[in-house]
């Protein structure tokens, strides 16, 4: 959060002290006009240090997740693939949605997650957020659409593993409107970093950045797909950390996508110049590039018996924002990043149902990228 001047800190160790002092109390103790202590704790609440009128002091500091939360389910045919008729599968549910996704991670290495989108008043919308809640992501600015269902992604691969059609149905998503956004705005302003995924509309997306011009938290962005990447605005100034990949940032970027010449290094300085403050380029088995304030470096993949890539993305960036908010550098961010993905790739599943703290730090000193506290 930002720095408060004398004053501010002066009323708000008052408020801290006795949250049901009067204003005229503290304006005696501190020698100020009631009107003056007035203002200030408007400039209090606008700062994110109260949560309201009433000095509602906000909970401790967190990450707000925004974005898609979508249910999986896939279909593996028995037998080669016939259409017009049906064909007997067998089916498997999972929870997804890049946003979810991240928050699933952060909430498994013990990280005050909100999380905020929207689900269908149906059974799989219920599921999705009970799952989430359980693990302790607060759940409460998740809406509920009156006339969409909860998102879905079908996927249907064919009796040799290849997939035959992917089905997306995601109207509902759209609804996550500027004016829902409003609704959770002391959650956010309250946070320290805001993590969008660009499954979110762009005016939605547009909103919450023109909103962190006057506030204090810090915001990331993953860009989710080629499609959804150029829902970003060109001017990137808002974004703290921007994640993405090739594909994608040559998206973002406007570039013809057919010239598959650029370098890494210069997409990323690209970025940079349209205003972004960082950006961390991932390539998936080559590992990522980072270029973030006035350090540039790129990092290798660690090398992973692969089971499946899918989530990888969405571990690095939960892995990376959840060390670089504890006051980490750069450099372990980046690394916690890696480690998290190269778990998630060796697991069968999106998120590791595993993860915990114990397990992430074992795992960086089997890869030898921490040593061992004697
Ligand atoms: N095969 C792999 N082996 C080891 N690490 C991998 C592998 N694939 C991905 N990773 C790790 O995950 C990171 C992110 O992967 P990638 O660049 O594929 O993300 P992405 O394109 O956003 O994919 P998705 O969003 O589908 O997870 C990489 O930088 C790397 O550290
Ligand atoms: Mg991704």
């Amino acid at each position: 959060m930002a720095k408060l001047s004398k004053k501010e800190n002066a009323i708000l160790e008052a408020i801290l002290n006795d949250p049901f002092i009067s204003q005229a109390k503290i304006a005696t103790d501190l020698n100020l006009a009631r009107s003056t202590i007035a203002v200030q704790i408007s400039q209090l609440i606008d700062k994110g240090h109260l949560a309201g009128r009433g000095y509602i002091l906000p909970k401790s500091q967190k990450v707000v997740c925004i974005g898609g939360i979508a249910f999986n389910r896939k279909y593996s045919l028995r037998t080669p693939p016939v259409l017009g008729t049906s064909n007997p599968a067998i089916s498997t549910k999972s929870y997804g949605g890049v946003i979810r996704n991240i928050a699933e991670n952060m909430a498994r290495m013990d990280v005050d997650v909100c999380l905020i989108s929207i689900i269908g008043n149906d059974e799989s919308g219920k599921e999705l957020r009970s799952q989430i809640r359980n693990l302790g992501v607060d759940t409460s600015q998740i809406s509920i659409s009156n006339d969409k269902p909860t998102a879905e992604y079908i996927a249907i691969f064919d009796d040799k593993n290849e997939l035959v059609m992917g089905i997306a149905s995601m109207d509902i998503l759209d609804q996550i409107t500027p004016s829902l956004i409003e609704e959770s705005w002391s959650s956010i302003r309250s946070s320290d970093w805001v993590i969008l995924d660009c499954n979110l509309p762009k005016e939605t997306i547009e909103k919450i950045l023109e909103i962190k011009e006057n506030a204090n938290f810090m915001v990331a962005v993953d860009t989710v797909s080629v499609s959804k990447a150029k829902r970003l605005p060109s001017n990137l100034s808002q974004i703290d950390i921007l994640f993405t990949n090739k594909d994608e940032a040559i998206s973002v970027l406007g570039l013809d996508d057919n010239l598959k010449t650029y370098k890494l290094d210069e997409i990323t300085t690209q970025l940079r110049s349209t205003g972004a403050k960082g950006v961390v380029l991932t390539d998936g088995p080559n590992g990522h590039l980072v270029n973030i304030g006035n350090e540039a470096f790129t990092s290798p993949a660690i090398s992973s018996n692969v089971k499946n890539v899918s989530g990888a993305g969405d571990a690095f960036v939960a892995g990376f924002i959840s060390t670089i908010r504890s006051g980490s550098t750069v450099r372990e961010a980046s690394n916690m990043g890696a480690a998290l993905s190269a778990l998630t790739v060796e697991s069968h599943l999106d998120v590791r149902q595993d993860l915990n703290n114990k397990l992430l730090s074992e795992y960086l000193i089997s890869k030898k990228i921490i040593k061992e506290h004697l």
